[in-house]
Formats: C-alpha cells, structure tokens, sequence
C-alpha cells in the first residue's frame, strides 16, 4: 500500500488583485459579492440555509453556453443535440428544447425521459454501441432523426427490428441509421474518455464503413443517410477534432462514390470545459471548419456538447465538518464520492472555493478534501491548497453540472442530494433530495413463479430491459395475441439471408457484413500527436 509522508506544508500565496465581485475558477456566474459567494442574485448561505448540501445551477449560464454553441455552428444547417447523459434533470432539458436545442439520448431510458419531456423525436439522436432487444424496438419505431449504428452486428439487430416492425404495421418510414466510424484520432483525453482511438469499443475502422455502405440491400429496413463519429471526452484542443473532421470529408467522398447518399454529418461532442481557469477550447474554430465542410458536402451537422452546455453552470455545495490536522491534512465535508465521483475515478480537478470569501492573503494550507465515506478513494481534491477551514464553513465545488448527479449513487445508504435551479433572484427546486426512505421504497417480498412451459427460441419474448420491466414479478409472458419480437432467430435469418447473398455472388469480390475484419483499403499510420 503507498502511504503518503509528504508533510502539511503552508504557503502564502501571492496576493492577487482582489476585487469585489469576481467569479471563481469553473463557475463564471458563480461570483463573491459583499464577501459571500452568490449565483446569480442568490447568496450560497442563504440557500443552503434553506436546502442544505445541494447541486446549485445557473439558468443564465445554461441560456450563455446554449447560445455560444448555436452561434458558433450557425453558418451551416445544425442540430445541436445537447447529450443528456451529463445531466437529465428534466426541467435542464426543457430550457434547452425551448432554446432550440435537440438531444442525443444513448439509451431507451434517456430516449424516453427525452420525449417524456414532449421532445419532437425529429430533434433526437439516438446512440449506443449496444442495445438491449428492447431497446432496439424502441428506439427502431421512435422515428429519431438519426440513429448511430455501432457495429455490423448492431446494424443486423436494428435492421430485424425494423423488420419485425414493419411486420406489425408500426413502421411507416425507413430507420434513419448512420454508421459510426472510428477514425484512429487521438484526442489527447483521460484513457477512460478516449473513443476515437482503434484501442477503443466505440465504432468501426472507415474500410468496415466503406463495405458495409456499398451494400444497403444488406439492411432494406434501414437508411443509411449519415455518418456519426465522437473521439472523446474533455477534449481541449481543437487539433483532434480537426483531425477528425478530414476523416469525415474523406470517408463521406468515398461512401459517395460508391453510391450511397450522405445527407447527416453526426460530429460528436467531446468539447473540454476549462475546469481550473488555464484556458479554454477554441470551439468557435473547430465550428467553422464544419461549417465549412458541411457546406461543401451539402450535409446537416448534428453536434452533441454535454459538459460543455452544462458543467460550469453549476457548484455542488456542502459543510466543512472539520478539519483533521496531522502528518498530512483532511478538509472532511458532507460531500462525498458518491455526490461526485469525477475526481475519485478519473483524478478530474474541480475546484473548491469557500462560500465566504477567504482574505487575499490568508494562508493556504496543503490537504486532501475528502468526505464522509468509507473509501480511502473518496475524495474531492488532493493535496489541494485550501484556505483557512472551520467547522461549518461552506465550500462550493464547480463545475459539477456535468456527470455530476447523473454519476451519483447511493453508496453507504447517502440519499442523492437535491437539484436547484436559480435565476436572477428566483430559486426553484427542480429535484428533491433523497432521503433512507427512498432507499427502501424498492424493496419487495413477492415469489417469483419460473413458468415450467419454457417457450422455444422462436416463441421467446424479449429479455425486459430494467427500463422497461413488466410490472408484475411473474416472467414477463405475452399474451398469446401480443407478438414479441424474436431478435435471436430474426437476427440469424438476416444474417443467413446475407450469407446466401454473398455466396450467390461468389467470386464477385464483395465485402461480407461479418465480424471478419475485411480487406483494409489504404491502410494510413495511427496519427498520434
Ligand atoms: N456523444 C457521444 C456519442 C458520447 O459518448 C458522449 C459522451 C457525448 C456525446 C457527450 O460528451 P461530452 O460533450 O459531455 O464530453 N463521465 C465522464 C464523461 C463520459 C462521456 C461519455 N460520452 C466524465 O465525467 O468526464
């Protein structure tokens, strides 16, 4: 086990030019007036003194980031589909649909809080590398304007969805699909965020999306009308994503000239937050370039930001309990890894600045904050310079809108904390904090009855998702006249459907929709910078 013996070490910091009101690093309308930090024309003190521990958002700052995005991608026909997987508060994704904003949902639970909301599923994309046979339906019959298709494997489970659908009177249009294409970028992001490099799950090398686009008879039910790529996540630097989009332009060229139209152009998000004040992504020149291509290509751009529309406009809010001094120091809050797991999982920085604003020149002194849970991994800030703490000061940690409550849990039975939402001097409560009730509220004691008429392959209903369980605690059982759809034996009569294609044109050359890596065209260096 490594133990630290760094020692408590205390440093003056250099006093800076203090003024009266000033924002603090990752939360820019998060501002110290009159000594007290406030969002907005709210006071941090006076809102935790009526809610407690709380993750805090801005609406101005959700309206600023929405704008920056529209703006920067104006020149080119865009869907801006905010990714709800950074934050689903209902009432955020209302703000965002009212500013114009679409979504990018990457499960059949995020696809229906998104339409439960009353989205149009025009302004939804829908991604995932996999898909339970639930969700495949769902998401087949949702009519989402673009729906990312991971693998060959994938497309063929899409496609017997779509299929069986259409079987069933319940699908009027074709399945808008698009591939989605690894591209071998490095984006120079944490390995856990990295999604564009051949290492990675995510997508397929651009000669597996060549093939597979030369044969769209391969998928009837499908149309490939675009292309989807995302590298990564927290990315700073505009380098990758231009990379990025050359390899875009090319495939697209290449799919063209083999005949299948490209009218989507599905960019990802991915854009960095600049979470400690050191600067910031130059998004505005990323977005030209695809503007610029999309007008040239004669594609729409869809682009899906997640923590960048929503991270900064948020500080997750708590109590310093006290501070345990020793060898090495311990700031010890009520936050813990379980209201933000961004530091203990990817050694994230977000700042944490105290509620009342410290003296320019107080002494900083070295500690960990770290919260009340029991993991030595539960922390907020390591070896942090933190001002003078008390017992009962409140910190402010920024830049927690962004896989902030989305990533939280239960652990050691802590309820999630509450959402609020303050504009101008208004504060609405936009989710309740959960308390060990609702720890207990789904729990159940009912048998479970395993039917002993064990259905065949053929007559198997579909494994429920949680999302969509069936309510009772029996097995799911159709009723004899509901059909259910058989992804197993669909899919393999797709794939056999293929295989007899493919042998009818035996010696022809063509490509294969199987897992077999295909011949690779121009097989180009990894680019590493
Ligand atoms: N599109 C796709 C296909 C994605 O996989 C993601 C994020 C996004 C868009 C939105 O990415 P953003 O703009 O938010 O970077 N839990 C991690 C981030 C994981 C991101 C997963 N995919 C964190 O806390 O940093």
């Amino acid at each position: 086990m490594k133990v630290s013996t760094r020692t408590e070490k205390a440093v003056v910091e250099k006093a800076k030019p203090e003024t009266d009101t000033h924002s603090v690093p990752g939360a820019p309308t998060f501002v110290y007036r009159d000594g007290l930090l406030h969002v907005e024309e709210v006071s941090l003190e006076d809102l935790y003194r009526t809610i407690g521990p709380a993750y805090v958002y801005s609406a101005k700052r959700l309206t600023e980031n929405a704008s920056r995005v529209r703006k920067a991608f104006s020149r080119a026909q865009t869907l801006i589909a905010y990714a709800v997987k950074a934050n689903t508060n209902p009432i955020l994704l209302r703000h965002f649909y009212e500013l114009g904003l679409g979504f990018e949902v990457s499960s059949g639970s995020e696809l229906s809080v998104a339409l439960a909301g009353g989205a149009s599923p025009e302004r939804v994309v829908v991604n995932g590398n996999a898909r339970t046979d639930d969700e495949l339906v769902q998401v087949a019959e949702s009519g989402a304007y673009l729906i990312s298709v991971d693998s060959e494997e994938e497309a063929v489970r899409l496609e017997a969805a779509a299929a069986w659908l259409e079987k069933q009177g319940r699908l009027p249009a074709p399945v808008r699909a698009a591939l989605r294409v690894n591209p071998d970028v490095d984006a120079h992001v944490h390995p856990d965020l990295a999604t564009g490099i051949a290492e990675s799950k995510f997508g397929l090398p651009p000669d597996r999306v060549l093939s597979w686009y030369a044969h769209p008879e391969w998928a009837p039910h499908l149309s490939w009308v675009g292309l989807h790529v995302h590298v990564g996540s927290q990315i700073m630097t505009v380098e990758p994503l231009l990379d990025t989009l050359g390899e875009c332009v090319d495939l697209i060229e290449r799919v063209r000239a083999r005949g299948t139209r490209i009218e989507v152009l599905n960019l990802g998000g991915g854009f960095g937050i600049d979470y400690e004040g050191k600067g910031e992504l130059a998004l505005e020149r990323f977005a030209d370039a695809a503007c610029m291509v999309a007008n040239n290509q004669k594609v729409q751009l869809v682009v899906e930001p997640g923590r960048y529309l929503v991270a900064d406009t948020c500080a997750l809010v708590g109590q310093v309990l006290f501070v345990k001094r020793g060898k090495k120091s311990f700031a010890v809050t009520e936050l813990g890894m379980n209201d933000l797991i961004r530091p203990s999982l990817y050694d994230a920085h977000h700042a944490i600045v105290p509620v009342r604003q410290p003296a320019p020149r107080a002494e900083r002194i070295e500690m960990d904050v770290v919260g009340p849970v029991c993991e030595s991994g539960d922390y907020l800030a390591k070896g942090r310079k933190m001002p003078p703490l008390e017992p009962g000061d409140l910190v402010a940690v920024t830049a927690a809108g962004a896989y902030g409550y989305t990533m939280a849990s239960n652990y050691n039975g802590r309820g999630r904390l509450p959402e609020a939402l303050v504009s101008g001097k208004g504060i609405r409560l936009i989710r309740r904090g959960e308390t060990w009730k609702d720890l207990i509220r789904m729990a159940s004691d009912l048998p479970i009855r395993i039917s002993d008429d064990v259905p065949t392959e053929s007559e198997a209903p579909a494994a429920s998702s949680a999302a969509h369980a069936a309510p009772s605690a029996s097995v799911a059982r159709p009723a004899a006249n509901i059909p259910v759809f058989r992804p197993r034996a669909m899919a393999a009569a797709v794939s056999e459907g293929l295989r007899r294609r493919k042998h009818g044109r035996e010696g022809a050359g063509e490509e294969t929709p199987t897992v077999a890596e295909p011949k690779q065209e121009n097989k180009k260096p990894k680019r590493r910078r």
